[in-house]
Formats: C-alpha cells, sequence, structure tokens
C-alpha cells in the first residue's frame, strides 16, 4: 500500500448531486474525505456547515477530514465532531487559544490537525506539536477552490522534522493547487497526505480513479 493518501476536497465537486459524488470518490480510492469549513470572516468564501456533514456521513466509511477556515471556531468544534467528523484541523490564525482549542478536539476524542497559511512562519506550531495528529501547510492563501500552487517545500521539511521530533505518526497534508504535476513537489518534499479539488472534480467521474493515482505518485 502506498504511504502517500489522497483526500479530495468536495469544495469543488458538483454540489447539487453530493452524495454521489462522495461514492464516486470513495470507490476510485480516496483515503479520506475533505471537507472545506469557510465563514466568509476568516476567509473570503462560505461553504459548509455541521448540518451538511451529518448529512453525508451515512455515505461513506471513509476519514471525514474536516478543515475549519473559521473564526471564532470554539462554538462549533462540538458540532462538527457530533457530524461525524474524524479529523478537525483548525488554523492557530483564526484565534487566541490554539493550544486550548486543540485539547477540546482530542477531549471530543477526535484526531486534532493544525493547518498554517503561506505566510504564517512553522514556529507558529511548535508548541502545539504534542497535541496534533496532522499538520496542514497550505499551498495557496485558504478561501477558494481552484487557485494556483505556492511552492512551500520549505516549509513542509520544516514541519517534518517537527514531526519527527515527535517520534509517532503524525499525518503531513498539503493543500492547495495540488495536481498530477504539483504533487510531485510536495512528496519530495516530504508530505503523505495530499489534498486535492479542482485537480480531481474537473473530470467527468470515470476519471476520478485515474487521477487520484496519478496524485499519488
Ligand atoms: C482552500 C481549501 C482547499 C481547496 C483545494 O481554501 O482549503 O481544500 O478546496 O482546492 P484545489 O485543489 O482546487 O486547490
Ligand atoms: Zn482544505
Amino acid at each position: 500500500m502506498s504511504p502517500i493518501k489522497v483526500a479530495p476536497s468536495i469544495l469543488a465537486s458538483n454540489f447539487a448531486d453530493l452524495g454521489n459524488e462522495i461514492r464516486a470518490i470513495d470507490k476510485a480510492g480516496a483515503d479520506y474525505i475533505h471537507i472545506d469549513v469557510m465563514d466568509g470572516h476568516f476567509v473570503p468564501n462560505i461553504s459548509i456547515g455541521p448540518c451538511v456533514v451529518e448529512a453525508i456521513r451515512p455515505v461513506t466509511t471513509k476519514i471525514f477530514d474536516v478543515h475549519l477556515m473559521i473564526a471564532p471556531v470554539d462554538p462549533y468544534i462540538e458540532a462538527f465532531a457530533n457530524a461525524g467528523a474524524d479529523i478537525i484541523t483548525i488554523h492557530p490564525e483564526a484565534g487566541p487559544h490554539a493550544h486550548r482549542t486543540l485539547q477540546h478536539i482530542k477531549s471530543l476524542g477526535k484526531k486534532a490537525g493544525v493547518s498554517i497559511n503561506p505566510g504564517t512562519p512553522i514556529d507558529h506550531i511548535e508548541h502545539l506539536m504534542d497535541l496534533v495528529d496532522l499538520v496542514l501547510i497550505m499551498t495557496v492563501n485558504p478561501g477558494y477552490g481552484g487557485q494556483k500552487f505556492i511552492d512551500m517545500s520549505d516549509k513542509i521539511y520544516q514541519a517534518k522534522k517537527l514531526i519527527d521530533k515527535q517520534g509517532r505518526h503524525i499525518d503531513l497534508e498539503v493543500d492547495g493547487g495540488i495536481t498530477p504535476e504539483t504533487s510531485k513537489i510536495v512528496r519530495d518534499a516530504g508530505a503523505d497526505v495530499l489534498v486535492a479539488g479542482s485537480a480531481i472534480f474537473k473530470h467527468p467521474e470515470d476519471q476520478y480513479e485515474n487521477v487520484i493515482s496519478e496524485i499519488r505518485g
């Protein structure tokens, strides 16, 4: 089995047919289902809330990788946990108490992730590493699918060093502008979970499997 996981972002899927889109990526070999939650405040766009997560939960047994781009985040953690999230990832830039938020996620029995924007230095997460199961390095500024990849190889490499120091498995995920072409750059830098939205969903359903395996490399 490849050590590289692919997490299709349903933000780029056909929302009018969301259940079938999820069934299709499940069958096509998706490892995680990446769910982008946007609030029109921390990021300019508005997307999915807990009721949608709850509605799609029965459609697949794959891991729900919920990426919260919302501020404040604390009042909504429990709702996403109850809706069926498996991994809940937050942005330390979105609030003053990232450590407390991660503790809260862990106390609900969920995996906790921390994500940083292209302009945020890696030091922001150094003192959170004890609590995290996933580090997400953004390779676009969050808010929209379909943006151009920003090469963050240096930061991925630095994150890998922080992970290695922990001596336990922590996912190193990359999100934004990932295609069969850019995936090699991030895999070479050490990423092991690759989020991809438009690169997958711009194709007809019968090509999802091919694109997912090209991204996996
Ligand atoms: C950006 C989101 C991404 C986005 C990825 O704010 O966090 O997950 O949907 O989309 P693509 O792969 O199209 O860049
Ligand atoms: Zn995302």
